[in-house]
């Protein structure tokens, strides 16, 4: 069985998208080295004002890395929407993917009726999980693409 755990919390990080962005390679480059060794997969959504995270692995270690992250200054608030065991992770090629808001991705967001800012003390985890799944979509037809276009 595979425990699942979605959280959100709030972006303390100051800047515009270039400080975000910078942040967010050290965050993806820390996450891939320590879930590669902890057999952890996830998704990250994010944006200005919010960080919402699935993680997926072994229980004791997903417990482990939340109480990790929980304690970064990166965020704040961090406040967990579920746990569950599953039957197969969703994200099983990401260590952890990650997916900025921009108007690129805008129309996954619309497509799960996140027309303006996204609230994710309003959502529920399997709202988030849906998402989750369509901009994992979404990065991989654009790398597919960028692929074919190259
Ligand atoms: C929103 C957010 C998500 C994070 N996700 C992960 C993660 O999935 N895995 C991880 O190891 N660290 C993650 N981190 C970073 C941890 O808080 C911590 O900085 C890191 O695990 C420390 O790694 P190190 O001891 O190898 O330097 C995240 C941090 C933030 C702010």
């Amino acid at each position: 069985m595979i425990h699942q755990l979605v959280y959100y919390s709030r972006n303390t990080v100051p800047g515009g998208d270039r400080a975000m962005l910078t942040n967010l390679r050290e965050i993806v480059s820390a996450s891939q080295r320590n879930n590669g060794r902890d057999g952890i997969t996830g998704f990250l959504i994010f944006d200005k004002t919010w960080f919402v995270q699935i993680l997926e692995g072994d229980r004791a270690k997903v417990t482990e890395t939340y109480n990790r992250i929980a304690r970064d200054t990166r965020h704040s608030g961090t406040t967990i929407i579920n746990v569950r065991d599953v039957e197969a992770r969703l994200f099983p090629n990401w260590t952890m993917g990650g997916a900025m808001r921009t108007p690129e991705v805008q129309e996954v967001y619309l497509q799960h009726g996140i027309g303006s800012a996204m609230d994710p003390v309003r959502l529920k985890s399997t709202q988030i999980v849906a998402l989750a799944l369509d901009l994992q979509a979404f990065e991989k037809a654009k790398r597919q693409g960028q692929r074919l276009a190259s």
